[in-house]
């Protein structure tokens, strides 16, 4: 077996993780997760998640991956016994299952740019929706689908991950730079007033009355975004030297991602309230609706929205790498499969897969589902045993290396995985497959009654 690569620069690593945790999961997702579970209620939760859970699984993903320098599979095999091999595969699918459809909806991001670029986007709200369905389905999303992943397989299978790591130096930047001006211009809209306390001012009782979804939503949200539960961290984590403080660069990855996020919010939610729109209708339409809808208003609006949607297109970009990583990783270093056929037959195979999401919008969420409310907070509960209760010595020890002082974090660190966590995700992983199957029987159901 080849040499394993370490991250060429200190910084390598952090951007390369800020590169996989910031996309589409930020920009697209957050918002309209926000819009259909009520809006501040759904923050709350969200952001108590993700410190009290997000933040302790993803300092455990480094811890493994630090420590063994493997693949999921691999490393997961080596740290406990055989059975744990089968979390690693947990691990492949669900990286398959995400990446199928991520190409689907960054591929709308790129047809978004055309649009731009044609002086296409439209001021009105209700058009903009009817222009969103167009695109998200049908033969664009196909041909979209399919240049999406095109160019993660180009990137992966020719290795040229350095070229990323610049971009998300530029790219990072970029984004909030442009969203905090649209936040800006969002912020003198008449609709803004009712919008923030929308989005920021939580009831309590929306929370007491649809906790059973808020949770497994805000939970699947929470792992998404930071690109836990399926190995992607353990993976980067496993190309790392020992110097580095885990506990700090977790801590910069979570606070650079969900301050993304938020701004988003600020972004969209003004703009559906000044147009009169309910935020939980355009689902997963809902940023490009609000989007198209600002750029459409702006003068050079098309330029920006451009820029906008490519730099979008670009995060998604370096998000898709890093799944494809994890799949890709465990077919060379286990399979001793070359690493070209790896990246070629598994993406075509996953590009296969996708296919269906481009027909119509309940097949997104069939996925979308299925890949947050359940898998990847299985994958996180399944770390939170793993680390919290049977390998936790080891994990101490190496979350030490590149700590000066742990203190009492170190134990804090462990309970809260023992805990809360597990607790938390046994929880939701339990009502995301209640959810599911609601789904199933409702929504899906009656979609395929429609269409047979
Ligand atoms: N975190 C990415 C985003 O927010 O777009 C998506 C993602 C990447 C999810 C990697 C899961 C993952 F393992």
């Amino acid at each position: 077996m080849a040499q394993r690569e370490t991250w060429a620069t200190r910084t390598g690593f952090i951007l390369a993780a800020v590169g996989s945790a910031v996309g589409l999961g930020n920009i697209w997702r957050f918002p309209f997760q926000v819009g259909q579970e009520g809006g501040a209620a759904f923050l709350v939760i969200y952001l108590l998640l993700i410190i009290a859970i997000g933040f302790p699984v993803m300092i455990a993903e480094f811890v493994i991956g630090r420590r063994t320098n493997r693949n999921p599979v691999g490393a997961l095999q080596r740290l406990g016994s055989g059975t744990w091999r089968y979390v690693g595969w947990l691990f492949f699918a669900t990286g398959f299952l995400i990446l199928s459809y991520y190409s689907v909806v960054a591929g709308w991001t790129l047809r978004y740019v055309l649009l731009g670029l044609q002086g296409d986007f439209i001021a009105d709200v209700g058009e903009a929706e009817a222009q969103f369905v167009s695109v998200a389905s049908g033969l664009d999303a196909l041909l979209f689908h399919a240049i999406f992943m095109a160019a993660v397989l180009a990137v992966v299978g020719f290795g040229v991950r350095r070229g990323i790591e610049l971009a998300v130096k530029v790219l990072v930047p970029a984004i909030i730079a442009i969203l905090v001006g649209l936040a800006i211009y969002s912020f003198t809209l008449a609709g803004a007033s009712e919008a923030y306390s929308y989005y920021l001012s939580p009831d309590l009782g929306t929370i007491a009355d649809n906790w059973r979804s808020i949770l497994p939503a805000a939970a699947g949200q929470a792992f998404f975004t930071l690109s836990l539960g399926m190995g992607v961290m353990i993976t980067y984590a496993s190309y790392l030297g020992e110097d580095r403080n885990l506990a700090e660069d977790g801590g910069i990855i979570i606070g650079l991602d969900t301050g993304i996020a938020f701004i988003v919010g600020l972004v969209v939610f003004p703009i559906f309230f000044t147009a009169g729109v309910d935020p939980a209708d355009p689902g997963a339409g809902a940023i490009f609706v609000t989007l198209a809808a600002a750029f459409g208003d702006l003068t050079f609006g098309w330029l920006l929205g451009a820029i906008f949607f490519a730099t979008v297109a670009i995060a998604a970009l370096s998000s898709a790498i890093s799944i494809l990583e994890v799949v890709v990783s465990y077919l060379v270093d286990e399979r001793d499969i070359d690493r070209l056929p790896a990246t070629l037959g598994i993406g075509t195979a996953i590009f296969v897969v996708g296919l269906p999401t481009t027909l119509d919008l309940v097949l997104i969420d069939l996925y979308d589902k299925l890949v947050n409310d359940i898998l990847l907070v299985l994958g996180g509960l399944i770390l939170a045993v793993f680390v919290g209760w049977i390998i936790y010595e080891t994990a101490l020890d190496e979350l030490e290396k590149g700590v000066r002082d742990l203190g009492s974090m170190g134990a804090a660190w462990i309970w809260f995985l023992r805990i809360p966590a597990v607790i938390g995700l046994l929880v939701v992983v339990a009502l995301g497959i209640l959810g599911y199957y609601e789904f199933l029987t409702g929504d899906f159901a009656d979609w395929i009654g429609d269409t047979i």
